[in-house]
């Protein structure tokens, strides 16, 4: 069985999801490619009998470059693949959409797979619910899912067509959250990065770490967000400080929106699919990242 993972991380908790499902499929089958969306050659996915395609969730769904990847497939009629992610609070959509996606250009997905992950975006509050994920419990899943999936595989193509599952059900509520934050909506709603040209020493690595290659900051005047999937990767990656926004508007849905992960997040520790790595009770919503790289840019100046 010639398998394949394909992964998109940023932060690194995909790519060591991604790792360890490898591992788990190489000690059932002996081999299994690894490699980044970025990289991948489309044109070679049909001569592989099992593919795996992993990523964050954003925004209650896959990333936009992810969607986009996806959409640009060549046929893959009955090839089958799985589809997993790491995310913080609730995954969304994510693996539906990719599922359906995949669907779309003929793929079989015959696995999915979810892990917990901390969660590292500007205007969150930081330690965040989710901070201490992936430890050494939930990465042991990941290895397991590894096994299960190479094994189930071998079972699916030897006829036992019924070991195809189907997508777990979505929650109404998250479809409405992935579908507020649409394409179009966070064009209107997301903070515009500024640049500081003063504190810029052109090390370009907000530009190399862009997935959608949308800054260009050489360019007079400096091209920014120009596309951009409002991952914020730029900003948090930025030795010196040099990219910020206005995030007070964000900052200001913090509490709402927290309560309701919150509720999602008991949910999930009653049914035994989450457990608790920080106090809960200690989110402090005035201590933002945003506000933690503020205090450390005002250090370094
Ligand atoms: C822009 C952005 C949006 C996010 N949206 C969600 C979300 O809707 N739900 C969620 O559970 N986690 C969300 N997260 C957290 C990431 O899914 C989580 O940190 C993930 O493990 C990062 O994966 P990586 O390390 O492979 O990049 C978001 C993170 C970013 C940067």
């Amino acid at each position: 069985m010639k398998t394949l993972i394909i992964y998109f991380s940023q932060t690194g908790y995909t790519r060591q999801a991604a790792e360890l499902i490898r591992d788990g499929i190489v000690e059932v089958t002996g081999q299994c490619e690894l490699t980044t969306m970025a990289d991948v050659d489309t044109n070679k996915l049909v001569d592989y009998d099992l593919v795996g395609l992993g990523c964050p969730v954003f925004y209650y769904q896959e990333p936009f470059n992810v969607r986009d990847f996806i959409d640009g497939l060549p046929d893959l009629k009955d090839k089958h693949w799985f589809v997993f992610c790491s995310h913080g609070s609730v995954m969304g959509i994510t693996l539906n959409s990719m599922s359906e996606r995949l669907q779309k250009k003929g793929v079989i997905v015959v696995g999915y797979y979810d892990m917990y992950a901390d969660a590292t975006l500007a205007f969150i509050p930081y330690p965040t619910l989710t901070t201490g994920h992936p430890d050494s419990v939930d990465l042991e899943t990941a290895h397991v899912f590894g096994r299960e999936i190479a094994g189930r595989n071998q079972r699916i193509v030897a006829g036992e067509k019924n070991l195809i599952p189907a997508p777990e059900p979505v929650d109404e509520e998250w479809v409405q959250n992935a579908n507020f934050f649409s394409r179009e909506i966070l064009d209107q709603i997301m903070p515009r990065i500024q640049l500081d040209r003063d504190s810029c020493t052109n090390c370009l690595d907000c530009q190399n770490n862009c997935p959608v290659n949308g800054i260009d900051i050489e360019a007079d005047p400096p091209r920014l967000q120009t596309p951009c999937i409002y991952c914020y990767y730029c900003v948090e990656v930025c030795p010196v400080y040099a990219l910020d926004s206005d995030w007070e508007a964000m900052e200001s849905m913090n509490p709402d929106h927290y309560a309701r992960l919150r509720e999602w997040l008991d949910k999930a520790v009653a049914k035994g699919e989450f457990r608790f790595l920080m106090d809960p009770d200690s989110l402090d919503f005035d201590n933002t990242l945003r506000k933690q790289w503020e205090r450390q840019r005002k250090g370094k100046k």
